[in-house]
């Protein structure tokens, strides 16, 4: 896992492959100081496993760099959710959520398997299921590039609405601007309620 955020985050930096085995590593220590930090924060994992019947051809031209195998497992991306302050390792980028509320960061999914089984949309939808169950609080924070102009229509679409917009200035620190969005998660009274809102947003991905 710590390989996959290493290479996305060389992606996301337009930094030489070269550098993904450093990244690997310092991301590698960082997970472990998270590890610590349970269960105020969460690190999911979305594996996907090759369904042999359906849509096979699609299937066999994606994983087609992956070994023949009857069976194929692959870990298919991750995600980090905190639930309160005590979860946060080092302070989130700008602009900043509010200090004890969920945030979610961190979404990245395997080259391979992008705009295949709406991967990201999965994480995302686990994060606010957890979020549900973990935290009093009834809203989830996350940043969003604004050059990352897909998934943030995706968010949108899940009902993230933008909080706060990073001045031009960080510009000046050689980083992107990012959108603060936020999502209102809906209160629930029991359990069955929250199969009925993760299934009613099945149909809005
Ligand atoms: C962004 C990222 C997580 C998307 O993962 P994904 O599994 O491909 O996303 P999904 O298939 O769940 O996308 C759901 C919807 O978001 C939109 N979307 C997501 N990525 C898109 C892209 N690159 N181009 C166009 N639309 C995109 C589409 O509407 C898509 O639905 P559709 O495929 O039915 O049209 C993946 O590209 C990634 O890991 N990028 C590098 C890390 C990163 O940028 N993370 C931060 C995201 S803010």
């Amino acid at each position: 896992m710590a390989w996959l955020l290493a290479e996305s985050f060389a992606e996301l930096m337009l930094l030489p492959s070269r550098y993904v085995s450093v990244l690997g590593y310092l991301v590698k220590q960082y997970l472990f100081e998270k590890m610590e930090l349970l269960p105020n924060t969460a690190t999911l994992i979305a594996f996907y496993k090759r369904r042999k019947e359906e849509g096979k051809e699609e299937e066999e031209e994606r994983l087609e760099e992956v070994e023949e195998e009857d069976e194929v497992e692959l870990l298919a991306g991750t995600v980090e959710v905190c639930f309160n302050k005590k979860g946060v390792v080092a302070s989130p980028p700008t602009p900043t959520p509010p200090k004890n509320s969920p945030y979610v960061s961190n979404i990245v999914v395997k080259k391979l398997l992008r705009r295949f089984r709406g991967i990201e949309w999965h994480l995302l939808k686990a994060s606010e299921e957890l979020i549900l169950h973990m935290s009093s609080s009834r809203e989830g924070y996350l940043h969003c590039r604004m050059i990352d102009t897909a998934p943030f229509n995706m968010y949108k679409k899940s009902g993230y609405d933008i909080v706060k917009i990073d001045t031009i200035l960080v510009l000046l620190l050689l980083q992107r601007r990012k959108h603060l969005i936020c999502k209102k998660l809906p209160v629930l009274t029991n359990f069955s309620e929250l199969d009925t809102f993760c299934s009613q947003e099945e149909l809005t991905p």
